[in-house]
């Protein structure tokens, strides 16, 4: 039986994408910072953060908290002054894995917090154990009943954690359970932009964190209102790069955050794509058929896991055989069975996935399993012959505006239900 979906795309393959895009906002930037405005015990204007559906329970959540949430032009008001710990029933939380994100701000406000266990893609086990760890290395208590609801409280009276694996949920939930705390560090730290994001959002709150190496540091301080600005989707602009190759279109990137994506270009580049940085923006030129790659996932500033369901369907057309390991889930190879409808040749050994390129795919009726799997089969459908149906009820968690700009660009879609 095909999984359930609230949405069927119809895309026309084959059409070459020609023109500039605007990539969005960063979904995955603007989750903690989100759950970081209940630190500020006040009023937050978050600017250029726009409406994905994550977003949209994240401030559900917010308002349970008792926080006054309101969208305003090109961003959203959070006034966290009223906020109060409350359990979020799993209905919410089960949606979406940030959910588990409340946790820190709260414990360091209240010294308590309770929530269901987070849900989200279903990639793989995804614990949250470490995080737990990184609450009881600072002193606090932490129990997870039966039916999956998580509670810590206590006091943070330790200043130093050390996280037992390199994770980005845990290091931006240790950062803020700590951040009230003057001199407090995290080590064994992620370095993602996200995290280095949200540093400096804590430090518009009063804060003083640094972020982005190792070693996250506290300067600690008051807390207090304040505006940040959501930086761009490094995710987003992987998918737009590979929807212009895929197409054997060309195009213009604007908002490509260049530094945060090195791992990803220089691979697209290895691979004989064309690719110019152009200020702010990426210019993918009309490219040659791309060859095989060999590459591994892995933290920051390691290639991105989520684009490796992006890539490899790219890879689905490339020369010769590709490798891919995928160092960080389990089970990120969903998008490699639907990919197979459409003609694609892959074999998967565990962690390790091969495909072996053929020269086109066939539009087919896929189903988007999580959420990059859904923008990666839309990256195949446009670069595939015929007409591609894809049963989707994850994209827009992601990505805003998305068919309303791939339109934009040439792009032949119809929503048909
Ligand atoms: C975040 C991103 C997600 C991205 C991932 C890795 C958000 C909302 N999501 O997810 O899009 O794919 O980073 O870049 O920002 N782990 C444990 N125990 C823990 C925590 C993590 O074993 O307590 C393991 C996970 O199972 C996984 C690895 O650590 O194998 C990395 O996960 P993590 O970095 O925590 O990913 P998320 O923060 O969930």
């Amino acid at each position: 039986m095909l999984p359930s979906f609230e949405r069927l795309l119809k895309i026309r393959g084959g059409i070459p994408l020609k023109g500039e895009v605007r990539v969005q906002p960063s979904k995955n930037a603007l989750l903690p910072i989100l759950a970081a405005t209940v630190l500020a015990e006040g009023p937050c204007r978050l600017s250029s953060a726009v409406p994905l559906r994550d977003v949209e329970n994240m401030v559900e959540m917010l308002r349970r908290f008792g926080a006054k949430v309101e969208w305003c032009d090109g961003g959203i008001e959070v006034d966290t002054t009223d906020v109060h710990p409350q359990t979020i029933g799993r209905e919410l939380t089960g949606k979406m894995r940030a959910s588990v994100l409340f946790l820190g701000p709260l414990l360091a406000r209240f010294g308590e917090a309770t929530t269901d266990l987070p849900g989200g893609c279903r990639i793989g086990e995804r614990p949250i154990d470490w995080h737990l760890s990184g609450f009881e290395q600072l002193g606090y208590e932490t129990k997870v009943e039966d039916e999956g609801v998580v509670h810590v409280w206590g006091e943070g009276k330790n200043r130093v954690v050390h996280l037992p694996g390199v994770s980005v949920g845990a290091t931006e939930n240790v950062m803020m359970a700590s951040c009230t705390q003057a001199g407090a560090s995290v080590l064994n730290a992620a370095r993602e932009p996200e995290i280095v994001a949200l540093g400096n959002a804590l430090s518009r709150f009063g804060f003083g964190v640094t972020a982005g190496d190792s070693e996250v540091q506290i300067a600690g301080g008051k807390p207090r209102g304040g505006e940040v600005e959501i930086p761009s989707d490094r995710i987003v602009a992987g998918t737009w790069a590979a929807a212009f190759l895929a197409t054997g279109g060309e195009g213009r990137i604007v908002g490509y955050p260049h530094k945060d994506l090195r791992a990803f270009t220089a691979l697209l580049l290895e691979g004989g794509a064309r690719l110019e940085e152009d200020g702010d923006a990426l210019l993918v030129l009309k490219s040659p058929r791309l060859k095989a790659l060999k590459f591994g996932t892995g933290a920051f500033p390691a290639f991105p896991t989520d684009l490796q369901p992006i890539v490899s369907a790219l890879l689905t057309k490339a020369r010769g055989k590709s490798r891919i390991v995928e160092n960080l889930f389990e089970s990120r190879s969903n998008h490699l069975n639907e990919l197979g409808r459409m003609g694609a040749r892959s074999w998967v050994d565990n962690r390790t996935f091969t495909i072996e390129g053929v020269k086109q795919l066939q539009g087919a009726l896929v189903s988007s399993t999580d959420l990059r799997c859904g923008a990666a089969l839309v990256v195949a459908a446009l670069g595939a012959c015929g007409e591609t149906l894809l049963q989707d009820r994850h994209i827009s968690r992601g990505y805003h505006g998305f068919i309303a700009s791939l339109e934009s660009v040439g792009a032949q879609i119809e929503v048909c239900r």
